[in-house]
């Protein structure tokens, strides 16, 4: 087989077969591919797409290039959960201990990551104690004791999309609807899932910022995750403001809390009813997407899923009453008001410029090795729709340096108030199915 064909096939617009798709896997990722071939074959697949066969082949070559975990030791069907990606997403911290408080497990293998703030584990690791160095073992007995357990990423999972994904990074061909859908899920399946929940976000602090392409990319992880054997479902769910109100490492942890115990903010208590009664669907313990929610507001409010927080925090060897007394969490020396600087309602947040603010207070890493300070960030005050008066407080931001004045200019940028009624973005756009 020779590469300069699979290039010349795709540019016609014709359809790879299977061995031609693992071939160029295989190949690239053992480094027998040039960068400069896979390049082409990559804006190939930009201008003239995939099929839906092409697109779950691509997948599991994808899967299958490094090791998989193998979590059938685990009783049940393993749910996971995905998000594309946004500011503020607190949802893994809540759906984990909630989902699994109903019996369904979570094994959830998570990474730190770069962004706006640190990734699951940095956040976990805000409560003293908690660690993540656990072996696959003590993973899977976590699970079947706790039904909830979460673990660093290990092993070499899907050497090829790392690989094709630096690549993408740097030819323009990150944003390709079939690249985009077999890179997540290849790592979703590599990880162990037998289904997977995907949160699509779009707006100004997501991927993708039109509803049309969301969608597109949802059915298209959707049809995947069917021609392989593990049932998808999605939610296209609002980025165009930080979801729910801390955006911290250790701000979010509190704030998780309260939304285990019914007292969360709106958006974020909805978004993960949501995704979690997909999650017990999925998992076998609803049959309908309107019972699975009922089950999980009664665990909100009887107070179950809390106690399945703290359990699950004691046995990765946290201190479980950072849930009665917050201020056992890291907490920042300072905390500054932004005050309105006029009356009106507010209609925008450039979503990426607020996670940017907390970001330059130290909440998340710029480099891999850079480290993160877990107690400084944002706590929001108000979202699209408020009404503020002049000098009332948009935010409060939690910092360990006093001089934020480049902190305050930014956030004035990215949160717009206007005289006019604002009409408010829906928080669940659309739910797909296969
Ligand atoms: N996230 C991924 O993991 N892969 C992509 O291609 C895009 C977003
Ligand atoms: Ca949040």
């Amino acid at each position: 087989m020779r590469m300069y064909d699979i290039i010349t096939k795709k540019r016609d617009g014709e359809v790879l077969s299977e061995a031609e798709i693992r071939y160029f896997v295989t190949e690239y990722t053992k480094g027998t591919i040039p960068d400069y071939q896979a390049s082409a074959l990559l804006m190939a697949i930009y201008f003239n797409d995939m099929t839906e066969k092409e697109r779950a082949t691509l997948t599991m070559a994808m899967t299958e290039s490094g090791d998989m975990i193998d979590l059938s030791a685990i009783d049940g069907i393993k749910v996971d959960k995905h998000s594309t990606g946004g500011v503020g997403d607190t949802t893994t911290l809540i759906l984990a201990p909630l989902v699994a408080s109903l019996g369904i497990p979570v094994a959830k293998m998570s990474g730190r990551g770069l962004g706006h703030t640190g990734g699951t584990i940095d956040k976990l690791e805000a409560i003293p104690g908690f660690h993540v160095e656990i072996t696959t073992d003590e993973f899977i007995d976590l699970v079947n004791k706790n039904k909830v357990a979460v673990v660093g990423q290990t092993g070499n999972l899907t050497p090829a999309d790392k690989k094709l994904y630096s690549l993408r990074d740097v030819t323009a061909t990150v944003n390709s609807i079939p690249l985009i859908a077999s890179s997540i899920m290849s790592k979703k399946i590599a990880s162990g899932a037998d289904a997977i929940v995907l949160d699509v976000k779009v707006g100004s602090g997501a991927f993708m910022d039109h509803l049309n392409d969301a969608k597109d990319l949802a059915h298209a992880m959707v049809a995947i995750g069917k021609h392989v054997g593990r049932q998808t479902m999605a939610v296209i769910s609002d980025m165009n403001q930080p979801l729910g109100k801390a955006i911290g490492n250790a701000l979010e942890v509190k704030e998780a809390i309260d939304t285990l115990q019914g007292r969360g903010p709106k958006d974020l208590t909805e978004l993960c009813l949501a995704l979690g009664s997909q999650m017990v669907v999925l998992g076998g313990g609803a049959d309908t997407i309107t019972e699975a929610r009922a089950l999980l507001e009664a665990q909100l409010y009887n107070g179950k899923a809390l106690e399945h927080f703290k359990s699950f925090v004691a046995a990765q060897g946290g201190d479980p009453k950072v849930v009665d007394q917050p201020d056992a969490l890291p907490t920042a020396q300072y905390q500054v008001e932004l005050p309105a600087q006029s009356d009106g309602v507010i209609s925008a947040f450039s979503c990426n410029d607020v996670g940017a603010a907390a970001a330059m207070l130290g909440a998340g890493r710029t480099t891999k090795e850079s480290s993160i300070d877990l107690s400084v960030g944002l706590v929001l005050h108000k979202k699209i729709g408020d009404h503020v008066q002049k000098g009332e407080s948009l935010a409060t931001i939690h910092t360990n340096h006093q001089d934020i004045e480049a902190v305050k200019e930014q956030l004035y940028k990215s949160i717009e108030l206007t005289q006019e009624a604002v009409e408010l973005p829906p928080l669940v756009y659309d739910t797909i199915t296969s």
